[in-house]
């Protein structure tokens, strides 16, 4: 290595970094044909799917999809968005974090609690999504179940789907807003000085 290029650490490992992907991919396919369903100002939204027929068809596939890699990336993630007492002092401390006054913070580990907690809004989420989602579903499901659960489960679908959807926007704000995140997602690594920065507890034990 040249005295001037920046040390490295590994973030995500290609698996890692594959399985987010292919969440992500399919949460933009599910999003985007949901809300041509969902309201007909967004039905030209349909054409992302292939039409009316093709998106009725694929999105409840997708949805599994989503869920299964989902579950993968969760599990893999779930040890590391344990909170603790230094989260908690992290979320009274807003003004600091909002303000970019990190040396103010307690030491983060390898996610803040806002990382953490949008982790278990994502969970939440996902769970419910499937669940009433499998209640929709007319081709295989819905004959088991009554129209009532049926109706409230389109209900519970849409209002769980759009704060799935507030969730992702601020979790793509972020990673875009934190300069270096989007490259540990995409190439896998970051540089010593975003580590030291960002997560200084989790830098520590990486070097150790
Ligand atoms: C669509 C665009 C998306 C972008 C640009 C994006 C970007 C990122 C980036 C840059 C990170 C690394 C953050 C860090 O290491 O500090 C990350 C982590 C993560 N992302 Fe995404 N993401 C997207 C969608 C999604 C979706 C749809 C989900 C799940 C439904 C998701 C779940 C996660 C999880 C679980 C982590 C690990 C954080 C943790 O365990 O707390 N992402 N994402």
């Amino acid at each position: 290595m040249k005295d001037d290029e920046p040390q490295l650490i590994e973030r995500y490992t290609p698996n890692e970094r594959s399985n987010h992907w292919i969440t992500a991919i399919c949460f933009i396919l599910l999003a985007l044909s949901g809300l041509a369903m969902f309201h007909p100002a967004m039905s030209w939204l349909y054409a992302v799917l292939g039409g009316g027929q093709w998106t009725r068809i694929l999105h409840p596939f997708i949805g599994v999809v989503m869920f299964v890699s989902f579950l993968i990336l969760a599990l893999r993630f779930w040890h590391h968005n344990y909170l603790d007492k230094d989260d908690i002092q992290w979320m009274k401390q807003m003004g600091d974090v909002l303000n970019n006054r990190e040396d103010r913070l307690p030491e983060i580990g390898r996610y803040n609690a806002g990382q953490k907690l949008l982790f278990f809004v994502m969970v939440i989420c996902l769970v419910l999504l499937l669940l009433t989602g499998i209640v929709m579903w007319r081709r295989y499901f819905s004959a088991y179940f009554p129209i009532e659960i049926i109706r409230l489960s389109s209900l519970v679908h849409a209002a769980v789907a759009f704060v799935l959807i507030c969730g992702i926007i601020i979790h793509i704000y972020a990673a875009i807003w934190v300069k270096g995140s989007i490259g540990a997602m995409t190439r896998g690594y970051v540089t010593w000085g975003w580590a030291r920065k960002h997560h200084p507890r989790w830098f520590r034990e990486s070097i150790k």
